[in-house]
């Protein structure tokens, strides 16, 4: 099990630069954990920024140094704590599909709930890992105006407490670290059964603007989708191409 210390913000740009900055000081340990009701320059994948509703939302970042001899990927992290996301959000939402469009977004039908932001830094053969996540709890459509994103509440009608609901997240991704750091392979297996649009024909977009379909057949353990164009089996690296849904 992993015990994390909770760090509070009243208010922050952003939970995963403060982690950073926190890191270069030299002090932070496995655990710890940043948590902000009110982030206010969110980092999203790719350069974007992520929008949150301030109390609303949940935004926080935990550090995480998986020992070397376990030889894990970059990715294996992103698996772990795509599935934590997921499993805590199957106890919350019935009715529609929790999936990961690959490689870290978690949807509930076809709209987004949840980012996942990883930065990793190896340093003297330590891996150090920044997760910031983001994840609309009580937010409704009339907070966003973004209708390809969703929140539990909307999903659930229900409302839920930001902060407890940072302990419950947390009590998951405990679980699915201890999971992965014992079998990785069985966090794969649960990640590759939770991908959206597998063994489905979907549209993408390869270099910003050329379109094309492919039947998407697994994401490899090295994270890269691979996809079946016309016969022909090819893998891409996050950030070659951008699913269209
Ligand atoms: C995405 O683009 O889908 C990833 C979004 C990640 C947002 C979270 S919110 C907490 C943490 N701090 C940041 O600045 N970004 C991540």
């Amino acid at each position: 099990m992993i015990f994390f210390e909770i760090i509070e913000y009243e208010s922050i740009g952003s939970t995963n630069e403060e982690m950073k900055s926190l890191l270069k000081n030299g002090w932070m340990h496995e655990g710890m954990c940043i948590w902000t009701p009110r982030q206010l320059q969110g980092k999203g994948q790719r350069g974007n920024s992520w929008q949150s509703v301030p109390d609303k939302d949940l935004t926080f970042s935990i550090l995480l140094k998986p020992p070397v001899h376990k030889k894990l990927s970059a990715f294996s992290i992103l698996q772990m704590m795509s599935l934590a996301v997921v499993n805590y959000l199957e106890r919350r939402i019935d009715g529609n599909d929790v999936l990961i469009k690959w490689p870290n977004d978690i949807l509930v039908g076809r709209k987004k709930i949840c980012g996942v932001l990883i930065e990793n830094s190896i340093s003297g053969g330590e891996v150090t890992s920044i997760v910031g996540v983001g994840l609309n709890v009580q937010s409704s459509l009339s907070d966003r105006q973004d209708l390809k994103a969703t929140s539990i509440r909307q999903e659930s009608g229900k409302l839920y407490s930001v902060r407890a609901e940072l302990d419950e997240l947390l009590g998951e991704v405990s679980k699915q670290y201890t999971r992965m750091l014992g079998n990785p392979r069985e966090v794969l297996e649960a990640y590759q059964g939770l991908i959206y649009g597998k063994g489905k024909t979907l549209r993408f977009v390869e270099n910003g603007s050329d379109e094309f379909q492919a039947v998407i057949k697994e994401v490899d353990s090295d994270g890269r989708l691979v996809l079946d164009r016309n016969g022909i089996e090819k893998a891409y690296l996050h950030g070659q191409i951008k699913i269209q849904y």
